[in-house]
């Protein structure tokens, strides 16, 4: 059974293949050619414990668009918001459903879906990672430099969920990651350590210019995540906002990326976001293609 939970788990030819059948499925939809239906006939849960645009509207035009039925489950509405056990849940979900996309709260949550569903789990955000975004995120750097291998990319701000994702990432396909983190926000020290253990480039910058050097690609993200407390946020991550001097920083033909939601004048100032390097729309809209090629290898007929 074929779970998508975290990048770490797959090596670099599985990770390519899924974007070029997502970059394939993209240039069939959009030339209007019979769209594949790997899905057809099956039934795909989606679990929400937190909110959501991107992952909840891609996900469910995705699974459409596969031949399959998406099934929207609000976390709040269903037992385990009132203390059904994960484990439980998952037991009986496999009973029904053909497949399930999660975003929870706690990392643990997604573990114990995973380790007792007999369908394939799919990692939709957890409080530590975010790979179907990492996985449109990278298409996004295919749209626009034709590689990833090699790339210099730039994480500036918190190290929370996404940037775990671009570390592991980094670690398997094989790009540099440069991380400009305050002090006392930076990335979990373990994944660190297994993505240089890996031979990952990955370097810590106290200075956002200086990690922005000749990047190719600069990308942050909202510093305060879901489930996070404001406290000192904003005064700690404030010198390390993605502004015009960080671009100018950046390759000449470097882009911008952030995952949205984004909060303009705070992680990115709005000339950046809405300028010509940011390729936020269409990194947006590669969650759809992205996500596509999950789903099929997940739960398509020849997973
Ligand atoms: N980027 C992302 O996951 O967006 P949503 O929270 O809107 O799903
Ligand atoms: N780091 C953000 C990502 C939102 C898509 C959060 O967890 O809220």
């Amino acid at each position: 059974m074929r779970h998508f939970l975290d990048l770490k788990d797959f090596t670099k030819d599985a990770l390519e293949a899924m974007l070029q059948d997502g970059l394939a499925m993209r240039k069939a939809l959009k030339s209007g050619e019979q769209h594949a239906q790997p899905l057809a006939g099956k039934h795909i849960g989606m679990i929400f414990e937190k909110q959501s645009t991107r992952t909840r509207v891609s996900f469910e035009v995705g699974i459409s668009q596969l031949g399959g039925t998406p099934i929207v489950l609000s976390a709040s509405d269903m037992q385990i918001g009132r203390g059904e056990s994960i484990s439980d849940t998952a037991k009986v979900l496999s009973g029904y459903l053909d497949g399930i996309m999660i975003r929870c709260l706690s990392h643990n949550t997604l573990m114990g879906l995973s380790d007792n569903a007999s369908i394939p789990v799919i990692n939709g955000l957890t409080d530590t990672s975010h790979p179907c975004q990492v996985m449109a995120d990278m298409m996004t750097m295919l749209d626009a430099h034709g590689v990833i291998e090699g790339q210099i990319v730039c994480w500036a701000g918190d190290g929370n969920n996404m940037a775990v994702s671009w570390i592991e990432a980094a670690a398997v396909m094989g790009f540099e990651l440069r991380l400009a983190c305050p002090s006392g926000y930076e990335p979990p020290a373990d994944i660190i350590a297994w993505a240089r253990d890996k031979g990952a480039s990955i370097i810590l910058h106290d200075d956002v210019l200086e990690a922005a050097k000749d990047a190719h690609v600069i990308v942050t993200d909202v510093w305060i995540s879901m489930g996070d407390e404001e406290g000192t946020r904003v005064q700690d991550m404030t010198p390390f906002q993605v502004n015009d001097d960080v671009m100018s920083a950046a390759a000449p033909d470097a882009i911008f990326m952030h995952c949205l939601p984004a909060i303009r004048d705070m992680e990115v100032t709005a000339s950046v976001i809405d300028g010509n390097q940011s390729m936020v729309w269409q990194e947006a809209e590669n969650r759809l293609h992205a996500q596509k090629a999950i789903l099929a290898y997940c739960c398509g007929e020849k997973a």
